[in-house]
């Protein structure tokens, strides 16, 4: 396996709502950082294959290593920071995502900081949150039709995979929790997507407060 380059067809650019991940089994901590804006934040990029499959851990000789991103710590902290318990400054979150998804960019971005860059500047450059309340959609702890969700997605250009997860109220209601948006490995640009996950959602979902 030395020096071999994974090869992958595309990237997801895994978004979450916080209020769906605080609003499950799993309680939610806020980071060091503090409570983070109530908007989509970044759960990764993720190289994958056009049959669903993708590559994990493909470099262990290049672990995470934070003092090589140090210029882009706020963004980090505004828009990708962790929520697990116990509160932490979010870097097991950002090793672990690099060190699984990352070191299989490596032919496409070649740096810890490239990679990272790109996924804060693909974030930056999509307005999901906008593009819902467009059509009147807002986390107000409502439940919303998913055929809205996704109309009111698609009005605003982008067709992405969505998946939810469960309340943890024991309502068994389905929650908005990752919009899987698809990126183009040749210029590093939102794309269609050529394949998505599995959704999880029922058909109308529920947009929790955060
Ligand atoms: C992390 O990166 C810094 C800056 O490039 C470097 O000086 C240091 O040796 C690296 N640490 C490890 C553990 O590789």
């Amino acid at each position: 396996m030395l020096g071999t380059l994974s090869a992958f067809d595309f990237f997801y650019l895994v978004l979450e709502w916080p209020g769906s991940y605080c609003d499950a089994a799993t309680s939610c901590c806020y980071p060091q950082s503090g409570k983070p804006a109530s908007d989509f934040s970044i759960h990764g990029l993720w190289p994958n294959n056009l049959d669903g499959s993708y590559p994990e851990n493909c470099d262990p000789s290049r672990p995470f290593n934070a003092s090589q991103i140090g210029g882009l710590r706020g963004d980090m902290d505004a828009l990708w920071s962790s929520l697990s318990c116990p509160s932490s400054n979010s870097e097991k979150f950002w090793a672990h995502e690099w060190e699984k998804h990352g070191t299989c960019s490596e032919k496409i971005l070649r740096s810890q900081r490239d990679y990272f860059a790109a996924a804060l500047r693909l974030r930056k450059s999509v307005d999901l949150l906008g593009a819902l309340e467009q059509a009147g959609i807002s986390p107000d702890g409502k439940s919303y039709a998913l055929s809205l969700i996704k109309n009111a997605l698609q009005d605003g250009g982008y067709a992405p995979g969505i998946t939810c997860n469960a309340d943890d109220d024991d309502s068994g209601s389905s929650q908005l929790y990752q919009i899987y948006l698809c990126v183009s490995k040749e210029n590093l640009e939102i794309t269609p997507c050529p394949v998505l996950p599995r959704s999880s959602c029922h058909s109308r979902v529920e947009f929790p407060l955060f």
